[in-house]
């Protein structure tokens, strides 16, 4: 609340009164996103997960007559939610608003007869609609509503913000474009459910949850589904044998590490998730990975999955990313403008490789943020050391502990604008001096590199790994080299507003924002200052040609 009201003022004072009303939207999604922000993490998630475990996702056809669908359905209780969705057909999530009408349900479904193959009889909530009697004769399709579930294209969006009054609201609609919808957040959670019946099969205490971009608050439309495996609730860990009496302990197998433990469960999960799991195709086992994991998709949501076990730092970093975005909405704006940005210019990629990865860009726009002056963020560190009794958090021996609750969290008054933020952002790693300083958001400061790989971002809860150790020099040199231009171009291009520029006129001229997005030609770090800004002015001179033509009463 504290920092969403110095938001309103400064919007109040950056754009003048006649625009207040434009903006009034926009505040109130600023507002929703900080609400959002106050809940902690793991109360969302638990919310979530409840949701997901009275909910089904059934297959049904286009022709499926809504209406009817939902009436068939409520024989077994009261439905909480539904919407449908299209991928490689058309489903439907429904939520009941008991777990008693899911099991009532699934009693009455019954196990497919196939002629020339055999089923595996594993039972699961991902269902097929069969009834013909619940579809619309005469094979039309019924106008079913469906939620998107994927990004607009590119092009589109670049048309769209075009359209938009400043390079703040672009970004702020960027953000809205990509961000994870309602919809696609529950059927995150479905899926986790789904595997997770999988799962307690072997062990029926464990739980798995979503993890990263599914819920950190970065996430886009599309991106893949992180899942954790928690078997630390598994009841009977860590309780004390009592002093004198006689008391039971389970025998167990016993392995080498935990390293090896996790790798036999995970391997175990993912044969049963290849061998039995509906709608989970090409599984890969990627066992020696320095965080092994079973890597698969899933068909009926499009989830590219990635399925691990005890994860529990990386779930401490989703923590912090959800805390960060939370305090301040400049800082989600900004993450999800730069991580576009960087994907249309091919800086990171769906593919592993040497690219920058979308986690590193997020820590680097949080650095970015902690070095504003003042910083618009608080350095780890300082969260640290705002942290109650019930934050603390050690695991395996790294200090984890940050505080949780956001209204401990006070911000300074930095009342910089997105624009100026995001212009700032690509001037601040263009200088940058990468070869001698490590990014480091515990100090808020530069330090100097442990190691010499070309880019270093220290990892925040396990200081002696460097999360961007993939990363090389060409790749490195791409993105200051992107910066560079970016950086010049984007004090160019708020005199292209097409708005300020003409009278008035709805141009949709991609500018600002929109004109970052297009693509920039970038070569090797020889002469690239001269030839980037050469071609930079190049096409900023011939957008300035098409938007005089544009604006000339014979056009
Ligand atoms: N993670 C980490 N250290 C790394 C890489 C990842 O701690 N070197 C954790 C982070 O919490 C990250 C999560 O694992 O958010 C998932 O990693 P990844 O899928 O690579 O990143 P996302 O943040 O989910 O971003 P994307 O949208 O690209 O999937
Ligand atoms: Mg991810």
């Amino acid at each position: 609340v504290h920092s969403f009201h110095k938001l309103q003022a400064f919007f109040r004072r950056g754009i003048g009164s006649d625009a207040v009303a434009v903006h009034a939207e926009t505040v109130r999604k600023l507002q929703c996103d900080e609400q959002n922000g106050h809940r902690a993490l793991h109360i969302l998630q638990e919310e979530r997960r409840k949701q997901a475990q009275r909910s089904v996702l059934i297959s049904c056809q286009v022709t499926t007559n809504e209406k009817k669908f939902l009436k068939y359905l409520s024989q077994h209780g009261d439905i909480n939610k539904f919407f449908f969705y299209e991928s490689y057909g058309l489903y439907a999530v429904v939520e009941f608003s008991s777990s008693e009408s899911v099991a009532s349900l699934l009693e009455s479904s019954v196990i497919p007869s196939v002629s020339h193959e055999c089923v595996v009889p594993f039972k699961s909530r991902l269902l097929w609609l069969r009834n013909h009697s619940l579809v619309d004769s005469g094979g039309q399709t019924s106008g079913l509503v469906c939620q998107a579930q994927t990004t607009t294209p590119i092009n589109e969006l670049i048309h769209r913000i075009s359209t938009q009054e400043s390079i703040e609201q672009q970004m702020m609609s960027l953000t809205e474009a990509s961000q994870l919808t309602e919809e696609n957040s529950r059927l995150r959670f479905l899926v986790c459910s789904l595997l997770e019946d999988i799962a307690t099969a072997y062990f029926p205490e464990c739980t798995i949850t979503p993890f990263g971009s599914s819920v950190n608050g970065f996430g886009k439309l599309g991106c893949d589904l992180d899942m954790f495996l928690n078997l630390d609730n598994i009841k009977g860990r860590n309780m004390r044998l009592p002093k004198s009496g006689l008391s039971l302990e389970y025998q167990m197998k016993r392995a080498n590490s935990e390293r090896a433990v996790t790798q036999s469960i995970l391997s175990v999960i993912g044969e049963c998730v290849d061998q039995f799991g509906p709608g989970c195709v090409g599984v890969q086992k990627i066992l020696n990975a320095r965080c092994p994991l079973v890597r698969f998709s899933h068909q009926p949501s499009g989830f590219q999955c990635d399925l691990t076990a005890n994860n529990r730092v990386a779930m401490k970093s989703t923590e912090l990313l959800y805390l960060y975005g939370g305090l301040d909405a400049r800082v989600r704006h900004l993450v999800f403008s730069v991580r576009c940005w960087a994907r249309v210019h091919g800086i990171t990629s769906s593919i592993p490789g040497a690219w920058i990865t979308n986690f590193s860009l997020t820590m680097m726009v949080l650095f970015f943020l902690q070095r504003r002056n003042p910083p618009i963020i608080p350095t780890l560190d300082q969260l640290q050391q705002l942290a109650g009794p019930a934050d603390k958090s050690i695991i395996d021996g790294n200090d984890c502990t940050f505080v949780s609750d956001f209204a401990k969290v006070q911000l300074q008054s930095n009342t910089e604008t997105l624009e100026q933020l995001l212009s700032a952002f690509f001037e601040f790693y263009a200088t940058f001096n990468f070869s001698r300083l490590s990014i480091n958001i515990r100090k808020g400061k530069e330090q100097n590199k442990p190691e010499m790989s070309p880019l270093h971002i220290l990892n925040p809860f396990e200081t002696s790994l460097n999360i961007s150790k993939n990363v090389n020099v060409t790749q490195l040199d791409r993105f200051v080299a992107l910066c560079q231009e970016s950086s010049w171009l984007s004090q160019q291009s708020r005199t292209l507003n097409p708005k300020k520029s003409t009278s008035g006129k709805n141009t949709a001229m991609p500018w600002g924002l929109a004109a970052l997005l297009l693509p920039l030609q970038v070569d090797g770090i020889k002469g690239r200052k001269k030839k980037t800004r050469e071609l930079a002015s190049e096409r900023i001179k011939s957008l300035l040609v098409s938007l005089k033509k544009k604006d000339s009463p014979t056009s």
